[in-house]
């Protein structure tokens, strides 16, 4: 799958060897400002490549260097619920997997389902629940990338998770940590979903990120995740979460996540 869009890619895009990507959630589009010899392509001028559609979130493929460090970069996520099939989901990770990606950086917006950590704050995601009924490793399995029935145990490479605290730490970032929950949306929760979801010992809800993880993970990919809190989840407090509010939090945050994933990735072996 993708191999027209892998050869345009490979044609258009100066790639020397890449082996970091970055997966830029609502708002978080400046952390590009930060990259040097930059190249990019429109996701609709790549033959056969999905399309994002939701405002606040642009839709370009980028290359660059972040000090010595040469990245991808996709400006722009495929929701599910923008009626994608999951499996395109994994076709886009495995076309980052045969441009030689081994590490994937996510990030994203979410709401938090903990009083303790309100809006602004960034969380680094130790783990996953996949609430969302959907699988991008439904089908056929392609031995290629990897088993039928992967582990998800150790999704998120604790070495990444373990360096992004130390960076935290080191830049006086204020880093929570906890388990993201991913509904399919495209509706914010209930209040009672919520006040389950948090029984569960989920710590942030969002729309994104986990069919990302499991394609990831799925073959072999070392995966760090970070959420920016952009609103309390519905009945926590209250706010009703709203498109708004979640664009308007995550672009004041994202400064700091730019910081927070900008130094991590110059301090990377
Ligand atoms: N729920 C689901 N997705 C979200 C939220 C939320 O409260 N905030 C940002 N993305």
């Amino acid at each position: 799958m993708l191999e027209k869009a892998k050869e345009f890619i490979r044609k258009n895009l100066p790639l020397h060897h890449p082996e970091t990507a970055v997966i830029l959630g609502t708002g978080l589009g400046g952390f590009v400002g930060g990259m040097s010899r930059l190249s990019s392509l429109e996701y609709k001028n790549i033959p056969g490549f999905p399309e994002s559609t939701v405002q606040g979130h642009k839709g370009e493929l980028l290359h660059g260097y972040l000090g010595d460090k040469e990245l991808l970069c996709l400006n722009g996520r495929f929701h599910l619920y923008e009626g994608h099939d999951p499996a395109v989901i994994a076709d886009v990770i495995h076309l980052l997997k045969d441009l030689g990606i081994s590490r994937l950086i996510v990030t994203n917006a979410a709401g938090s389902l903990r009083q303790d950590m309100p809006p602004g704050t960034l969380m680094l995601i130790n783990d996953h629940i996949n609430f969302s009924g959907k699988n991008p490793l439904v089908g056929p399995n392609n031995e290629k990338y990897g088993p039928r029935f992967p582990a998800m145990n150790g999704a998120y490479t604790e070495s990444l998770r373990r360096k992004c605290k130390e960076v935290a730490a080191k830049n006086n970032i204020n880093l929570a940590e906890g388990v993201y929950l991913m509904v399919l949306g495209p509706n914010f929760e209930t209040a009672a979903e919520v006040k389950a979801f948090a029984q569960w010992g989920a710590d942030a809800v969002g729309m994104s990120t986990v069919p990302e993880v499991i394609a990831a993970a799925h073959c072999g990919m070392d995966v760090l995740g970070v959420s920016v809190i952009t609103n309390y989840a519905a009945g926590l407090m209250s706010n009703t979460p709203s498109h708004r509010e979640t664009l308007a939090e995550a672009d004041k945050a994202a400064a700091k996540m730019t910081r927070l994933i900008s130094e991590f990735i110059k301090e990377m072996e």
